[in-house]
């Protein structure tokens, strides 16, 4: 079962801006861009690099180590959707900002 989280005006970084969120064992990457929030995992799927530091080119985000470009809000290498970073959905509410995160799986 999936578990939201609020997340806090510390937490949240300003528009432009990117955060690391470090969260169940996880190592988030928030970013805001065009007034809306974006999280992925911070982990390249190709190599493993950080995507922590990587150019932000509009949705995309391009991987310092070998410039592969991940869109924000699917994941999806550019061009590839085989190929995808984590996406967390992030809804913004009246009361506060929530990250939602993904559940166990379960063993079958
Ligand atoms: S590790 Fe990211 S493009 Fe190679």
């Amino acid at each position: 079962m999936s578990r939201r989280m609020a997340l806090t005006a510390e937490q949240l970084p300003p528009d432009g801006g990117r955060a690391i969120l470090r969260v169940d064992g996880r190592c988030l990457l928030l970013f805001h861009v065009d007034g809306a929030y974006h999280a992925i995992e911070d982990g390249c799927p190709h190599q493993g690099s950080s995507l922590a530091g990587g150019k932000l080119e509009g949705m995309y985000v391009r991987c310092p180590a070998h410039g592969l470009r991940f869109h924000l809000g699917t994941g999806c290498l550019a061009n590839v959707p085989e190929m995808k970073v984590a996406v967390y959905p992030i809804t913004v509410e009246a009361d506060g900002v929530y990250l939602t995160l993904p559940g166990e799986e379960s063993a079958a």
